[in-house]
């Protein structure tokens, strides 16, 4: 059993201490992010564009998904590994949600799943529930909705969306959600909706009111620098440092400087000799400088 589970959650929530999510979808950038204390790991549909290249998540299928799930799970031991269910694996009907969300658990190894969307998803929640899988929901801009929402752009900006964001949310706790990601939600909302839910929120973009917060790891680090997003914080410039040290060893390489004395190793002498002798190998053919 993993440190953090859904009762360690809520139980977060209660002690008003921070969960702190960021997304992984391999094994280094999951052991990092367990090394450094994180609370969960999400294995994003974000996938399809920071790792995968599509310009929306919408592509990702749930075959990507697990393929993804499985080194992350492998990669740590402590946190809570929450698997996205990507577009249309669970549009369709409970069943279909059900059986999608039982794959990212029995053959990724998530812990949990995460799914996006309002009343529309309830029934959906409920059944993986049912079936003993716990569930985030995903208010606010929800990524796999891009093309009806025009863009990735606040939601809840007026009283009236607030409020259908708030009721929207009480309905994903009736029906069991263990935690609520906000996304692109102003602050005012995103608060009145963390006060009001005894589930965790994590927010993306909504403010420091909610109970958590979860950044993509490719933002955070800046690996994909021509990316600027208000809502991200870059803590360090680690795309920069990437390509200045892949130049600089395309460079070295070029120049000969790399590999030196010191990467490589030599042949015993007397096996040396033996091999010039067994090979009529004279000294201007090669070998030892
Ligand atoms: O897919 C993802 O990475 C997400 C986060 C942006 C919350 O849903």
């Amino acid at each position: 059993m993993r440190e953090i589970t859904t009762l360690k959650l809520r139980k977060m929530k209660q002690d008003g201490t921070k969960l702190v999510m960021v997304t992984a979808y391999d094994y280094a950038a999951a052991r990092l992010a367990e090394e450094a204390g994180v609370d969960l790991i999400l294995v994003g549909d974000t996938l399809g564009m920071v790792v995968l290249g599509y310009d929306t998540t919408l592509q990702v299928t749930l075959e990507d998904m697990i393929h993804h799930l499985k080194p992350v799970v492998r990669g740590t031991r402590r946190v809570m590994v929450v698997g996205d269910l990507p577009f249309m694996s669970y549009q369709v009907s409970p069943e279909q949600a059900v059986v999608s969300a039982g794959r990212l658990v029995q053959e990724g190894g998530a812990q949990a799943v995460k799914l996006e969307g309002g009343a529309a998803v309830v029934p959906a929640i409920s059944r993986i529930t049912a079936a003993g899988i716990p569930v985030l929901g995903h208010l606010g801009f929800t990524p796999q909705s891009v093309h009806q929402l025009g863009g990735a752009i606040f939601q809840g900006k007026t009283a009236a969306k607030a409020r259908g964001l708030l009721e929207d949310a009480l309905r994903l706790e009736d029906a069991g959600v263990c935690a609520v990601v906000l996304e692109l939600v102003p602050w005012e909302a995103a608060e009145l909706i963390s006060r009001r839910l005894t589930v965790p929120t994590i927010g993306i973009g909504s403010g420091p009111a909610c109970d958590g917060q979860v950044l993509v790891y490719h933002d955070l680090l800046g690996l994909n620098p021509e990316i600027r997003l208000k809502h991200n914080k870059v803590f360090a410039e680690i795309g920069k440092l990437t390509s200045a040290a892949l130049g600089a060893y395309a460079a070295e390489v070029r120049s000969g400087q790399f590999p030196a004395e010191e990467h490589t190793r030599r042949m015993d002498p007397a096996a040396w000799r033996e091999l010039q002798e067994s090979a009529g190998m004279t000294r201007p053919e090669g070998g030892r400088p």
